[in-house]
């Protein structure tokens, strides 16, 4: 399966309204007057940067006991998502956030700055995400008009004090004294969070403001994202792409999808300790067509496929996946382990929350054509949706064993023995995915938010030790047009393209066949007649010259039926393209997909 996403997700398209800056681009924007200019501030702040910055210790097998979920930048979504000056809510570890890209008193896009608050309004504690970016660039709640400032939180205008007449400057006068260090967040203040952009992605650091993430950055105790060098690379081309899931949060089982299969071997498996956290690098010799190798190899010619044409002589590629903890995952073939691909799969998991989670992807290959995004979506949709059904009873099998754990031990217990025997491994190719599971039943246990969440889903979902039901529906899980098309202004924009098509080639036709019937399909009539009595009129004149230049083409037996057949055309074409992002995986395209599982794996 991973291989047909490889395959046709190939051609890209280069990033439209996200350049790539560096990461320490972390706020773009930064108002005058703001405590992010001061540099006693930010000497400040570093005094005050979280501990958890302390980069991992390496030893040659970690126990990951050093590794810290808050030590580490999350992606919420991709820049060009963001439509501009649209407060956006996105969610981490269960905790929601907006989000903006603003290009407010700015030049323009390449100014533009990108904020996230904790998606909560100090006043009445309605969500910042269902208000607006005002003129200014602040965020403003929907309910009482409440304004705050996107870098720092500091709210800037309460409409129904004296602070409206007074504008921002009121709002300064208005504070209270400043402490050192770019000022105490008073209670009227919204809560800022780190952000950045880095290869077109919008990531956030929860545990950290921005004034403190320049300073860490500034110490060296915060590292960037990590990032997938081909993507910044001259030649190549970057097409994106992002799903919600009702699957593997906290950034857990869902890298299953993309690790699990493969042939067996006893690949080597590297382990780096970067600041940035643990990386792991999986290299194999690469194996051209899995099902090839299935039926010819492994099978001693069991089932004969035809032979590719595509050739295969040269060096032997190294199929290379790259764990970088604890949310990105990356594939390409490679002449060794760190040479450039030619073609590069990206995966991020997004830790939305317990039993959910965002998935981003992005296929970057050396070519100088792009294709539509759209296109690409189609077909990772389809690919998506194949294993999706299969993770969430998968997912909800692991949750329950995580919850029975935390059920079993004392909260002060960081491992997790019950989860750690959730999953039997027996072939050498899942030595990376066997590491990864290590990984998650180290740490997701300290991952924010986790126990009691996880332990809410456990009352929610079992009764008497045994799971509720058979859980969501196929439709639930599937559902495209939520997960997807909704937050895709790229294929909503699409949608919307066919809806219109849809719309006017059902019009046209109605319309040619309504003339044929009542102006019949012959040559000649009215304009005949046009040279008749004055007490006609223009206007009648006119119209029979317009029918009768009607019979004369369109109405005839051969355009009519080319017009009807090319509006049915459009039409059944358009809804064939809107079906695509709409629930589409139901039962009788799942026997049609199971039919396929003999081409993979062969029958003994
Ligand atoms: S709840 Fe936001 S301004 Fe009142």
């Amino acid at each position: 399966m991973k291989i047909i996403w490889a395959a046709a997700a190939a051609p890209g398209l280069a990033f439209r309204h996200a350049p790539v800056v560096s990461w320490t681009r972390i706020t773009t924007r930064i108002p005058p007057g703001s405590p992010l200019h001061s540099t006693a501030a930010v000497e400040s702040a570093e005094a005050a940067v979280p501990s958890s910055a302390a980069p991992l210790s390496s030893p040659k097998r970690a126990d990951f006991s050093g590794f810290d979920y808050g030590a580490h930048w999350y992606p919420v979504i991709w820049a060009r998502d963001l439509r501009p000056n649209e407060p956006t809510r996105v969610t981490l570890f269960d905790v929601d956030y907006v989000v903006a890209r603003t290009t407010a008193g700015t030049a323009g896009e390449e100014d533009e700055a990108f904020y996230a608050l904790v998606d909560e309004c100090p006043h009445k504690k309605v969500a910042l995400s269902e208000g607006r970016v005002t003129k200014g660039g602040d965020f403003q709640c929907s309910y009482h008009g409440w304004s705050f400032d996107g870098s720092t939180g500091r709210c800037v205008e309460i409409p129904q004090t004296l602070i409206a007449k007074q504008g921002r400057a009121g709002a300064e006068s208005y504070d209270k004294p400043q402490q050192s260090g770019g000022g105490r967040r008073r209670r009227e203040d919204a809560t800022s969070v780190a952000v950045t952009v880095v290869q077109g992605m919008v990531w956030l650091q929860p545990n950290y403001t921005p004034i403190e993430a320049l300073a860490a950055a500034a110490n060296g105790t915060l590292s960037g994202p990590p990032t997938i060098p081909e993507i910044d690379e001259e030649g190549y081309k970057t097409t994106v792409a992002i799903r919600d899931f009702p699957i593997a949060g906290q950034a857990g089982k869902g890298f299953d999808l993309y690790v699990s299969d493969g042939v067996e071997n006893k690949p080597a498996l590297d382990e780096e300790w970067p600041s940035s956290g643990w990386k792991a690098t999986n290299s194999v010799p690469a194996v051209e067509k899995l099902i090839a190798y299935n039926s010819n190899f492994r099978l001693g010619g069991v089932k004969k496929k035809k032979d590719s044409k595509k050739k295969t002589d040269g060096p032997t590629k190294m199929a290379t996946t790259i764990f970088h903890a604890p949310s990105v995952i990356s594939m390409g073939r490679r002449d060794n382990a760190t040479a450039p691909a030619a073609f590069v799969s990206g995966f991020w998991v997004s830790p939305t929350g317990v039993g959910r989670s965002r998935f981003m992807a992005s296929a970057t290959v050396k070519s100088p054509i792009s294709v539509p995004r759209w296109a690409t979506h189609m077909n990772l949709n389809n690919f998506l949706d194949q294993d999706t059904y299969l993770l969430v009873g998968q997912n909800r099998a692991t949750l329950k064993r995580e919850a029975e754990g935390y059920l079993a031990n004392d909260a002060s217990d960081a491992t997790n023995p019950v989860r750690k025997s959730t999953y039997v491994y027996r072939s050498p190719s899942e030595k990376l995915p066997t590491r990864l599971g290590q990984f998650f039943d180290a740490t997701l246990s300290r991952s924010p938010n986790r126990r009691e969440g996880v332990l809410a889903w456990h009352r929610r979902n079992t009764e008497g030790g045994k799971l509720i039901g058979p859980g969501p529906s196929r439709r639930e899980i599937l559902d495209r047009h939520e997960q997807h098309t909704k937050i895709c202004p790229d294929s909503s924009d699409l949608v919307e393209r066919c809806d219109r098509v849809m719309k006017r080639s059902r019009l046209a036709a109605v319309a040619l066949v309504l003339a044929r019937l009542l102006l019949g399909g012959g040559a000649g009539g009215v304009a005949e007649e046009a040279g008749g009595p004055l007490a006609k009129g223009i206007i009648q004149w006119t119209v029979g010259l317009a029918a009768d230049a009607a019979r004369r083409s369109v109405l005839r037996p051969g355009p009519f039926v080319a017009i009807l057949a090319a509006a049915a055309a459009l039409y059944r074409g358009s809804s064939l393209i809107k079906r695509e992002f709409h629930f589409k995986t139901d039962e009788g395209r799942h026997r049609h997909d199971v039919k396929a599982i003999s081409d993979m794996w062969a029958d003994l």
